[in-house]
C-alpha cells in the first residue's frame, strides 16, 4: 500500500494504473463500516484508493472538527490489512487554497433534516467530494446509506454535472446489539450508550409496523417517537421520505426511507431503514 499526501503524484499513479478504480472516501478513525465499504471496492475494482481527511468546510462552528476522532495510525494498519492500494491522506492546505470556487448543495433536499439541523454542512461534503472525484477519477466511488441525505445528494451531484462514476450506496453496519457504527460512537458513556439503542429499536419498531401492513407515516412515527421517549434523547427528527428525499404520507415499498436523528447528551446519532 502506498501512502501518498500529494494530489499530482497521487494522479500520476492513477493514470499509469489504467485500471478500474474503487474510492471509499472516509475522514478516518475507520470502523466495521468503513472496513465493509473497503471490501466491496476490493471485489469490484483493480485498484482501490481510501481517502482520509476531516474535511472543516463541512462542520459548523459549533461542532465537532477539533475533537473528531483522528487515529491515523491505526487506519493505516487498517488499509494496508484491507489490501488498500493507495491510501491519500492530504492535509488541508493540499485540499483548499483561499477564496475558491464552492459548490452549492440544491436549496431543498440540502437544507431539511440533516440540512436544517446543519446549514452548509452538504455544501461543504459536495466541495470535497467533487475535489476527491477529480483527484481520483473514480470508476466506483462507496458511500455508506447510513448517511442517506449525503448519499441522496452526491448523486444527485453526479446527475447535475454528467460526471463518469458510479456511486456504490453499501449498507449499513451495526454492532450486535443493533447500534449502527459510527466514528462518533466514541463519545457515548456507558450509559449512554444504552439509550442509544433505542434508536434502532425504534427503527425495528417500524419496520415491524410495516411488515403488519401499517402503511401510514404519522402513526409510524407516533410510535417511533413513543419508543424514542427518554429524559436523556433529545429528538431531532423522526421522518419518512422517498429516495428522492421528498416527505410522504404513506410508506411506498422499496421507495421509502425512515430517518432518526437524536442528540444524547452532547453526541448526536443518525440511523435510518430503507424500505
Ligand atoms: O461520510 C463522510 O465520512 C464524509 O462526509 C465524506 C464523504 C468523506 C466527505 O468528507
Amino acid at each position: 500500500m502506498k501512502i501518498i499526501n500529494n494530489i499530482q503524484e497521487l494522479k500520476l499513479q492513477l493514470q499509469q494504473e489504467n485500471k478500474t478504480i474503487g474510492l471509499v472516501p472516509t475522514m478516518g478513525s475507520l470502523h466495521e463500516g468503513h472496513i465493509s465499504l473497503i471490501k466491496k471496492a476490493r471485489k469490484e475494482n483493480e485498484v482501490v484508493v481510501v481517502s482520509i481527511f476531516v474535511n472543516p468546510t463541512q462542520f459548523l462552528a459549533n461542532e465537532d472538527l477539533d475533537k473528531y476522532p483522528r487515529k491515523d495510525e491505526s487506519d493505516k494498519k487498517i488499509c494496508a490489512l484491507c489490501e488498500v492500494d493507495y491510501l491519500f491522506m492530504p492535509n488541508i492546505n493540499t485540499m483548499y487554497s483561499q477564496d475558491e470556487v464552492l459548490i452549492k448543495a440544491p436549496k431543498i433536499n440540502s437544507f431539511i433534516l440533516e440540512g436544517e439541523k446543519r446549514p452548509g454542512h452538504f455544501d461543504g461534503v459536495l466541495q470535497i467530494v467533487l475535489k476527491l472525484f477529480n483527484i481520483v477519477n473514480p470508476t466506483n466511488a462507496y458511500f455508506g446509506k447510513k448517511d442517506a441525505q449525503q448519499l441522496s445528494l452526491v448523486m444527485q451531484m453526479v446527475e447535475n454535472f454528467y460526471m463518469d462514476v458510479t456511486i456504490v450506496p453499501c449498507e449499513i453496519v451495526r454492532e450486535s446489539d443493533g447500534l449502527a457504527l459510527s466514528s462518533r460512537n466514541v463519545y457515548l458513556s456507558h450509559d449512554e450508550k444504552a439509550e442509544a439503542l433505542k434508536v434502532s429499536q425504534s427503527l425495528n419498531l417500524a419496520s415491524k409496523l410495516v411488515v403488519n401492513l401499517e402503511l401510514n407515516c404519522s402513526t409510524i412515527i407516533e410510535n417511533m417517537k413513543t419508543a424514542l421517549s427518554s429524559e436523556k434523547i433529545e429528538i431531532e427528527y423522526v421522518s419518512i421520505v422517498n429516495r428522492k428525499f421528498q416527505t410522504i404520507e404513506t410508506i411506498e415499498l422499496k421507495n421509502s426511507i425512515i430517518l432518526v436523528a437524536v442528540k444524547i447528551g452532547t453526541t448526536r446519532l443518525i440511523d435510518n431503514i430503507w424500505i
